[in-house]
C-alpha cells in the first residue's frame, strides 16, 4: 500500500503566522493538586508549579492552563468555588499566584486560569445569605430556587438529573425548621447553579474576570461555558443525560446533551460571553477566553467562537472519535468548515481531568469507547497498544492547524491509573452514582518526575493524595528525558517542528489513501497515520522528521504510527 499523492482536497487554508498567540498556541493543562508538592500534605501546590515551569519551558509549549485553585470545600476538586477571588490554603495564597504568574511570565509562559461561573459552592457567602433568607428574597433570586411539586411540595421542581448522577434538586430546611424550597444543582449537591438572567450575577462574574485581570492572567478557561443560561420555566425533559464529559452514559444510549437539552447550549449564553469579550478587550495584550462546552454539532459549537464572543472552544468531538479514521477525518473536515465560518481557529485535544487518558482509552479492545473511568474488574486496556496509539494520535494533533491543548502527563505517556481502589475514590461522579460510575480520579493522579525519590518526587516526603502505581517508574520525567524515542522527548521534538514547519498556521490538504490511513499535507509537511493493519510506503524522496514509532528507520510507516515528512 502506498500514500503517494494523487487527487487532492484541502480543506482548510493557512492562516496569518503573525496572528494572535492563542490561534496556534499549544496549551497544557496543569491540575495543581496533582502536580509537584511543595509542603508535603500530598497535595500538589502553586509553588510547586512555579518551581517546575522549567519542565513546561524545556518541552516547549506557549501557555499553561490552570485548573481552579480558588477557595473551596473541594466538594468537586475546587470546581466548588467558595470565593473567587482568593487562593486556597491547600494550594498557597495570593501572593504565591502572583509569583507564578510573574515567572511564568518571565519565562514567556503565557497562564490561562479556569473560571467557574455556572455554579458557586454551597459554602459561598451567596448560598449562605440565600438559605438563611426567605423564598422569593433576593439573596434566593441569585440561585435557582423553586417550590416542589407535589402536595406538600415534597417532589423536585421538575425531570433533571445531576450529570453527576442522582437528581438535580435539593430541598433545604427553611430558617422555622420546615421542609422548605428546592434548589438547582446540575453537579454535586454541593454546587448549587447561579441564575444568569439575575443582573447581578452578570455584574459579579465582570468584576471576578477583571480581578484576575488586573493581577496579569492572560485568559480564562470557562467551565461548563454551554450551561450557564437554562431554558424558561425550566420544563421537564424526556432525554436522557451523559455524564459531564460526554462519556458512556451508565445506560448506554444517550444523545449528546449539547443539543436540544433545556440546560444546556441555550441561545442566551451568548449575550453573557459577548459581554465578557468587551471586558478582556478593554485589557492591553491578547487575553483569550475557551469554552469548555460539550456541544454538538459542531456548527453549534462554533458559535462560541464567532469574532465577538470567546476565542476557543475545546473541540470534544475529536476527542470523542476514538481511533477510528472516518470519523476522524469526518471530524476534522466538519471542524474546519465549523470555525472556517466564523473566523476561528479549531482547538485541537485529547485528555483532560475528565476523560479516561488517552494513552488508556486508545487501549481498549473498542477504542471509540469512552469509559468514565476504569476500575479493577473493568476491561483493562492494552498498555502498549494504548501508548503506541497515544503516541500517534498526539502527532496527529501536533500536526493540525490550530491550536492544541495538552494534559499534563501526556507528554510522559502516562496511563490511567486503572486499578485505584473504591475507597480511595474521591471524584462525586463515584458516590453518587452509586459506584456505578468509576469516575475521573484515574486520570488526576499525581505526575511522576524522578525515579527515585518518594512518590517518585511529586512531593517532598511521599505523600501522594492518590498513589501512583508502581510500574509509573518507568514514565517519570528523569527516565525520558534525554533518551531519544521516550514519549517525552517525541513530544519536544514533535512541538519544535511544528514552530519550525509553522504548523499551526498552516493549511490542510488530504491526499487519497486507503481508508485506513489518514494522510494530509500541511505546508510541505506530509502526515501519515495508520490506524489499520497494513503498513503504508511513504512517497519517494519523503524525508522523516518524526514519527510516533520508536523502531522507525525507512520509509516504511507501520500500523498504529504517525509519521511527519518533509516533501521535496
Ligand atoms: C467541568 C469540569 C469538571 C467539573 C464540572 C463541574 O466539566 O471540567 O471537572 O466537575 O465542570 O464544575
Amino acid at each position: 500500500m502506498t500514500a503517494t499523492p494523487a487527487r487532492e482536497r484541502t480543506v482548510h487554508q493557512a492562516d496569518a503566522v503573525d496572528g494572535p498567540w492563542w490561534r496556534h498556541a499549544v496549551i497544557y493543562q496543569v491540575y495543581p493538586r496533582s502536580f509537584a508538592d511543595s509542603d508535603g500534605d500530598g497535595i500538589g501546590d502553586l509553588p510547586g508549579i512555579t518551581a517546575r515551569l522549567d519542565h513546561l519551558v524545556d518541552l516547549g509549549v506557549d501557555a499553561l492552563w490552570l485548573s481552579p485553585f480558588y477557595v473551596s470545600p473541594q466538594a468537586d476538586a475546587g470546581y466548588d468555588v467558595a470565593d473567587y477571588r482568593d487562593v486556597d490554603p491547600v494550594f498557597g495564597t495570593l501572593d504565591d499566584i502572583d509569583a507564578l504568574l510573574d515567572k511564568a511570565h518571565r519565562l514567556g509562559l503565557r497562564v490561562v486560569v479556569d473560571l467557574v461561573p455556572n455554579h458557586t459552592s454551597d459554602e459561598h457567602l451567596w448560598f449562605a445569605a440565600a438559605r438563611a433568607a426567605a423564598p422569593g428574597s433576593p439573596e434566593r433570586a441569585r440561585y435557582l430556587f423553586r417550590d416542589g411539586r407535589g402536595r406538600h411540595g415534597e417532589l423536585p421542581p421538575n425531570n433533571w438529573t445531576s450529570m453527576f448522577g442522582g437528581p438535580a434538586w435539593t430541598r433545604i430546611t427553611e430558617a422555622d425548621g420546615r421542609p422548605g424550597q428546592w434548589y438547582l444543582h446540575l453537579f454535586d449537591t454541593k454546587q448549587p447553579d447561579l441564575d444568569w438572567s439575575n443582573p447581578q450575577v452578570r455584574t459579579e462574574f465582570e468584576d471576578v474576570l477583571r480581578f484576575w485581570l488586573d493581577r496579569g492572567v492572560d485568559g480564562f478557561r470557562v467551565d461548563v461555558a454551554h450551561g450557564l443560561v437554562k431554558a424558561d420555566g425550566l420544563p421537564d425533559w424526556a432525554g436522557v443525560v451523559t455524564m459531564i464529559d460526554g462519556s458512556d452514559p451508565v445506560d448506554g444510549g444517550a444523545a449528546p446533551h449539547g443539543r436540544t437539552s433545556p440546560m444546556f447550549d441555550q441561545d442566551g449564553v451568548h449575550e453573557v460571553y459577548r459581554a465578557w469579550r468587551t471586558v478582556l478587550d478593554s485589557y492591553p495584550g491578547d487575553r483569550a477566553m475557551v469554552a469548555e462546552a460539550w456541544v454538538e454539532p459542531l456548527e453549534r459549537l462554533a458559535r462560541y467562537v464567532r469574532p465577538d464572543e470567546m476565542h476557543q472552544a475545546f473541540n470534544f468531538s475529536f476527542l470523542s472519535a476514538g481511533w477510528d479514521p472516518a470519523a476522524l477525518r469526518s471530524v476534522i473536515d466538519r471542524s474546519f468548515a465549523a470555525n472556517d465560518t466564523v473566523g476561528a481557529p479549531t482547538t485541537w485535544v485529547l485528555s483532560n481531568h475528565d476523560v479516561v487518558r488517552h494513552a488508556s482509552r486508545l487501549g481498549l479492545s473498542d477504542p471509540t469507547r469512552r469509559p468514565n473511568g476504569i476500575g479493577d474488574g473493568d476491561e483493562q486496556p492494552d498498555a502498549e497498544l494504548g501508548l503506541r496509539r497515544a503516541r500517534a494520535a498526539s502527532l496527529l494533533v501536533l500536526a493540525l492547524p490550530g491550536s492544541a491543548y495538552l494534559y499534563q502527563g501526556e507528554e510522559l505517556g502516562l496511563p490511567e491509573h486503572t486499578a485505584l481502589p473504591d475507597e480511595l475514590r474521591q471524584d462525586p461522579t463515584y458516590t453518587r452514582s452509586g459506584g456505578a460510575e468509576r469516575g475521573r480520579d484515574g486520570c488526576r493522579v499525581p505526575l511522576p518526575w524522578q525515579q527515585d525519590a518518594p512518590a517518585f518526587g511529586f512531593s517532598p516526603n511521599g505523600a501522594s493524595w492518590l498513589p501512583q502505581p508502581a510500574g509509573w517508574r518507568e514514565f517519570t520525567v528523569d527516565a525520558q528525558r534525554g533518551r531519544p524515542g521516550s514519549t517525552y522527548e517525541t513530544y519536544r521534538s514533535a512541538l519544535r517542528l511544528r514552530r519550525q514547519h509553522q504548523l499551526a498556521a498552516g493549511d490542510l490538504t488530504w491526499l487519497p489513501s486507503d481508508p485506513e490511513v489518514l494522510t494530509f499535507t500541511n505546508g510541505r509537511v506530509l502526515v501519515v497515520t495508520t490506524m489499520g493493519s497494513a503498513a503504508v510506503q511513504l512517497p519517494p524522496g519523503a524525508r522523516v522528521l518524526i514519527s510516533s514509532d520508536t523502531s522507525q528507520t525507512g520509509d516504511v510507516v507501520a500500523p498504529d504510527t504517525t509519521v511527519w515528512a518533509l516533501l521535496d
